[in-house]
């Protein structure tokens, strides 16, 4: 159990790793771990031997924050993180500061493609190409050979699946499944921001998208299904529809569903606290 800030230290333990011929899971975190985290690192864990790696990056990264997002009042818990972590059987910590992972003279961005011309990526301008920038960067410093990911941000995904393919990475790209509450809420960071009123009727959000699926039995158009649940969604007090889209498994809106299947994406604002929430459902 080591928690590690310097990327040299970080790529040093590595590398030995390497030459020992251990193999290396990533689980890349911007921290205040929720259970939704924690089953990241048990699967990281189950991938792995008892003498392999699981490193846990914890880094709240600037570079995927707009202008008016909440970077300053992203929480920040690193000692449970690491206890937490620990917990779960995490080898490594890796922790470092804004200034080790962007220094002075800092000057290469992933710049990423169409894939983020739509959901997440329209809504927020510029965020993958900071989520892929700052992922990049883990794995260079981790070396992994596998980093797990998390169904809830489907569209990150995606976008680090079509990065890896793209630039010919060794790291295998490892999704699990959305870990909810027990009332259907996917679990969050942003959750902590909820008011009390507004956490009682947020699991609506999750009700939504599984009506949605029963109604996708009789209607297959896209746009009849977007207004289904546009309008299940206007009739709760306590929060706003930002989108709601239906795409393919690479992010391209689609017009009518197939047995192919297709992912339901929605992001919404609270009214009260203004958090914004993300979820999704495959169908
Ligand atoms: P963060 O929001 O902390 O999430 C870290 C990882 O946990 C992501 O892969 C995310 O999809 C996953 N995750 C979060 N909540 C989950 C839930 N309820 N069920 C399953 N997985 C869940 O995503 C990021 O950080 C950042 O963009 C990062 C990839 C670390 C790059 O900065």
């Amino acid at each position: 159990m080591k928690i590690v800030e310097k990327l040299s230290e970080m790529q040093n333990i590595a590398k030995i790793c390497k030459r020992e011929n251990k193999k290396i899971a990533l689980v890349p975190t911007m921290g205040a771990l929720h259970e939704g985290h924690l089953k990241l690192i048990d699967k990281a864990k189950s991938l792995c031997g008892p003498f392999d790696l699981v490193v846990v990056s914890v880094f709240v990264n600037p570079s995927q924050f707009g202008p008016n997002e909440d970077f300053a009042k992203y929480p920040r818990e690193i000692e449970n993180d690491c206890r937490k972590s620990f917990e779960r059987g995490a080898d490594i910590v890796f922790a470092p500061s804004v200034g080790e992972m962007y220094p002075d003279g800092f000057d290469t961005r992933i710049n990423c493609g169409r894939i983020t011309n739509v959901l997440e990526g329209k809504s927020r301008p510029g965020h993958f190409d900071g989520v892929c920038t700052v992922v990049l960067k883990l794995f260079c410093a981790t070396l992994a050979d596998l980093a797990v990911f998390g169904q809830k941000d489907a569209q990150q995904v995606m976008v680090i699946k079509q990065m890896t393919a793209d630039l010919n990475l060794a790291t295998e790209i490892v999704v699990h499944p959305t870990v909810r509450e027990e009332d259907g809420l996917a679990m969050s960071s942003r959750n902590a921001y909820l008011s009390p009123e507004e956490r009682v009727e947020v699991p609506q959000i999750y009700e939504g998208l599984k009506k949605l699926c029963e109604f996708s039995e009789k209607e297959r158009k896209s746009e009849k299904l977007k207004d289904f649940l546009l309008n299940y969604y206007s009739r709760k007090s306590y929060f706003t529809a930002e989108y709601v889209e239906i795409t393919d498994f690479s992010a391209k809106n689609i017009d009518e569903i197939t047995d192919a299947g297709a992912l339901v994406c929605v992001a919404l604002r609270t009214n009260q606290s203004k958090t914004r929430l993300i979820d999704n459902i495959i169908i």
